[in-house]
């Protein structure tokens, strides 16, 4: 095939059985099961382990996997260090690329992908994953705390990950709510097909390269604004918009301008993307007795989709699920700047589990391409240009 489609585009990069979109109906999937059930009765760690084995666990494979996750949150001392040698103006999300990264030197066990062969050590998959899984939300948690110029909250092992992940931010075991609220949020972004930061991770794992490496490669595919740093985009542009009454003003302008509006569209779907109808529901039911910033932005929001609809839906643009993330993290008290760092934590469940079923069929990634460079010339010494 020598047709280059830009952005690849219905290009299939992989065969994968972990989760499945249907654009036009606007249904995702993770190994069969739907996003809105996982999100009603699942957890993230279930819904992990779901996403890794592709069966829905028995009560002792899950206490078990879930006490393998307690038992490994704490980092290594000199990872802190390390963390506190970086600016605090930095970016969430350049400081978990460079603390994934450097985690890979401070517990090594890269050694069944070290030679030819591909990695068929399934224990060592897991126990890689669980670390590293373990660690996303120690190590984001603990950036809050080292950028503020304090020492950071140590993990407690008698809680869920998402109440952990909470207690760590904020130093207060969070209401049953929104721990809650939390959990739902890490379920729904989990996994959403070979999107560009899985696709990321396929790539560098087809090397081998080790676990840590793999995932700093996935993690700054994640932090661009075209994928998972549009959901401060959003707030940013709600917070420039300032009221309901401007939102349509403000949509047109932009579009006027050929500008994105943030948040809005989705390569794979053409109809609301289901992650946003629940994360809708989800601001909806928190905000209903408040009466503060995050409801304004929430009512922003939502005007703001109403004038984007008439414009977009004739394309298949529609809110997808970055566009109401920022506004419950922002409801939780969470910082902006952490909501892609809170993505990756997500997300990192997903990237693993491609990245196990990609060890277990490896072939290296080496596309082609369409040269458009000059044809072949003779070198033209210095003194005769
Ligand atoms: N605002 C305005 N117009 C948009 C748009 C948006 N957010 N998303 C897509 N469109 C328009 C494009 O301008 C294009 O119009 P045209 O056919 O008149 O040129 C058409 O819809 C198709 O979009 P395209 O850019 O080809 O889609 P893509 O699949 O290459 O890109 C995204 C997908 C996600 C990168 C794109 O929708 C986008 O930039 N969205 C905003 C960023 C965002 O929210 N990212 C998070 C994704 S989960």
């Amino acid at each position: 095939m020598n047709e280059y489609l830009p952005g690849l585009e219905g290009v299939p990069a992989t065969k994968s059985n972990i989760s499945d979109i249907n654009g036009e109906r606007g249904i995702l999937s993770y190994r069969g099961y739907s996003i809105e059930q996982l999100a009603e009765h699942s957890t993230f760690e279930e819904t992990t382990l779901l996403l890794l084995d592709g069966v829905l666990p028995t009560s002792s494979q899950l206490a078990n996997f879930d006490h393998q996750l307690r038992r490994n949150r704490v980092v290594q001392y000199h990872i802190r260090e390390l963390m506190k040698t970086l600016p605090s103006t930095g970016h969430p999300m350049e400081m978990l690329q460079t603390a994934v990264a450097s985690l890979g030197m401070f517990y090594p066990g890269n050694e069944c992908l070290t030679g030819s062969d591909v990695c068929n050590d399934l224990g060592y998959v897991h126990s890689m994953t669980v670390k590293i899984i373990a660690r996303m939300g120690t190590i984001v948690a603990m950036w809050e705390h080292i950028r503020n110029g304090y020492d950071p909250i140590p993990p407690r092992e008698d809680l869920t990950y998402a109440e952990n992940f909470l207690y760590m931010l904020t130093g207060k075991v969070p209401e049953p709510e929104m721990a809650r609220i939390l959990d739902v949020c890490l379920i729904l972004h989990a996994e959403h097909t070979i999107n560009a930061s899985t696709f990321s991770m396929l790539v560098s794992g087809s090397t081998l390269a080790t676990p840590n490496s793999v995932m700093a490669s996935a993690i700054a595919t994640l932090s661009g604004p075209l994928h998972g740093g549009a959901n401060e985009r959003v707030l940013e542009m709600l917070d420039e918009i300032g009221s309901p009454d401007k939102a349509e003003e403000y949509v047109e302008r932009k579009l006027d301008n050929k500008e994105v509006i943030w948040g809005m569209g989705h390569r794979e779907y053409k109809t609301k993307d289901p992650r946003a109808t629940i994360l809708q529901k989800l601001v909806k039911d928190l905000l209903e007795s408040r009466d503060d910033e995050a409801n304004k932005s929430f009512e922003i929001a939502m005007a703001v989709e109403k004038a984007a609809e008439q414009r977009l839906a004739s394309k298949g643009v529609y809110a997808n699920v970055d566009f109401y993330s920022g506004i419950l993290y922002k409801a939780m008290g969470i910082p902006t700047d952490q909501f892609t760092a809170i993505f990756a934590i997500s997300r990192s469940a997903g990237w693993l589990a491609h990245w196990r079923e990609q060890l277990g069929s490896n072939r290296i990634f080496r596309p082609t391409q369409v040269y458009t460079g000059e044809p072949s010339r003779e070198y033209v010494s210095l003194d005769k240009r």
